[in-house]
């Protein structure tokens, strides 16, 4: 089934009340007016059918809509939708949720606050460091993006998104990604809490050497301070395992995830272990939030971790990307302009000659009917990213769309 088209008029209508009433964060105005999703499809109001390679950017890794998630969204609401009240309210479906993702999460991360998005949890994240070690410096990584609410931008890379907003806190230290030299220097003794991605995601797609999270655990480890992990880009079997820090076999102080921890719906957490999460009960009320971990979100949560788990998806995941990195490979052969194919599972980096020719090939691809996106502080890079269970033959059509957008594309 697709979308029933919008006339015309009304598509022009909702442009300009988006304009007038919707705030705008670029003065371009929105392209793309989407109206149904199914798997790893969308739809336009205009009725026009896309492939969605970037997930709404790694958070529909089940599809889009996945109808089991719909089922149990549905449930839930038909149910119970919001009675929390701070510290007294225990709500089963949490606690289901709460306790199936210990499960999975690296041992002894057993603890999760849950936030509705992944800079609230980052901002969580900041402050469970700052009580756990008394310490309030912060070591975080050129090109590293953690969000944009106060804190999150403080630990987030690029002036440009910084300096309208300073002061931002005091004490952030950026240092290279990927350098464990400059991490030896960065970290001292009075330094609480090193926050980092284990594959950048807005930085470009970046995959660091085998020796980087091992040898950032064992200086946060000699040096006292918390080793944070910022997942929210990363698990949920985007990389081929279920967290990417799982490639590298390192188990952080902090777990942060986002994105794709609700299916589809807002939900995000900062997780611990539960020595360190219960500083936040002294004083009472440390830490509080009137929707993070809503009933909905944890019931969509549960159903999309089920599919993961029942489908193995992160397996797949690992299969996939790597079938698409290797026909990647094969077109940068054909296609000079390719500079770089790069990732792990389903999270690939392709990067282009400059960033003008990454713009006007992911806007062809995007006409031919691909959605893909650059990155944020890389505009060179184009990031794949489609749900863990998009069928292959919509794989097939996807890379042939983006060879013909490649080859249309004057360089
Ligand atoms: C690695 C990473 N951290 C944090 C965030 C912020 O998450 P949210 O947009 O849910 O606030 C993002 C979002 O893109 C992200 O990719």
């Amino acid at each position: 089934m697709t979308a029933t088209p919008y006339d015309p008029i009304s598509i022009e209508q909702y442009r300009q009340d988006d304009l007038a009433y919707v705030a705008q964060t670029t003065p371009f105005g929105k392209q793309l007016i989407m109206v149904r999703s199914a798997g790893a499809k969308v739809w336009d109001a205009a009725g026009k059918q896309y492939l969605d390679f970037i997930a709404g950017i790694a958070v529909n890794n089940v599809g889009h809509t996945n109808p089991e998630v719909v089922e149990a969204v549905v449930a839930q609401a038909r149910t119970m939708l919001h009675v929390n009240v701070f510290g007294k309210t225990l709500l089963p479906v949490q606690v289901e949720l709460a306790k199936a993702l210990s499960r999975v999460t690296p041992p002894g991360l057993d603890k999760i606050f849950f936030t509705n998005s992944g800079t609230e949890a980052i901002e969580g994240a900041i402050k469970l460091a700052r009580r756990s070690t008394g310490r309030h410096k912060i070591v975080a990584f050129e090109g590293g993006f953690h969000g944009r609410t106060c804190g999150a931008l403080s630990i987030s890379w690029r002036d440009v998104y910084r300096q309208p907003f300073e002061p931002l806190l005091p004490g952030v230290t950026f240092i290279p990604f990927d350098d464990l030299a400059a991490a030896e220097q960065a970290i001292t003794d009075e330094v609480g809490m090193v926050i980092v991605e284990p594959i950048q995601g807005e930085g470009g797609v970046h995959v660091p050497s085998d020796d980087f999270l091992p040898g950032l655990r064992a200086l946060c480890d000699q040096r006292g301070a918390t080793l944070a992990l910022d997942e929210i880009q990363t698990g949920f079997g985007r990389t081929g395992r279920f967290f990417a820090c799982e490639h590298w076999g390192v188990t952080p102080d902090i777990l942060v995830v986002a994105k794709a921890v609700g299916g589809g719906m807002p939900l995000g957490g900062f997780i611990a272990r539960p020595e360190v999460m219960n500083l936040l009960t002294d004083p009472p009320l440390s830490h509080m939030t009137t929707f993070g971990g809503h009933p909905v979100s944890c019931a969509a949560g549960l159903a999309s971790l089920n599919i993961i788990l029942r489908d193995k998806l992160a397996e797949r995941a690992e299969r996939v990307g790597a079938h698409i990195q290797e026909r990647l490979r094969a077109m940068q052969q054909r296609y000079p302009v390719i500079v770089d194919v790069r990732g792990k599972g389903l999270m690939i980096g392709l990067e282009f000659a400059t960033p003008e020719l990454t713009k006007a090939i992911v806007g062809r691809a995007q006409e031919l009917g691909v959605i893909l996106s650059w990155s944020i502080y890389a505009g060179g890079t184009v990031r794949i990213a489609p749900p863990l269970n998009i069928p292959e033959v919509e794989v097939e059509q996807g890379l042939a769309i983006i060879e013909q957008a490649i080859r249309e594309t004057p360089a």
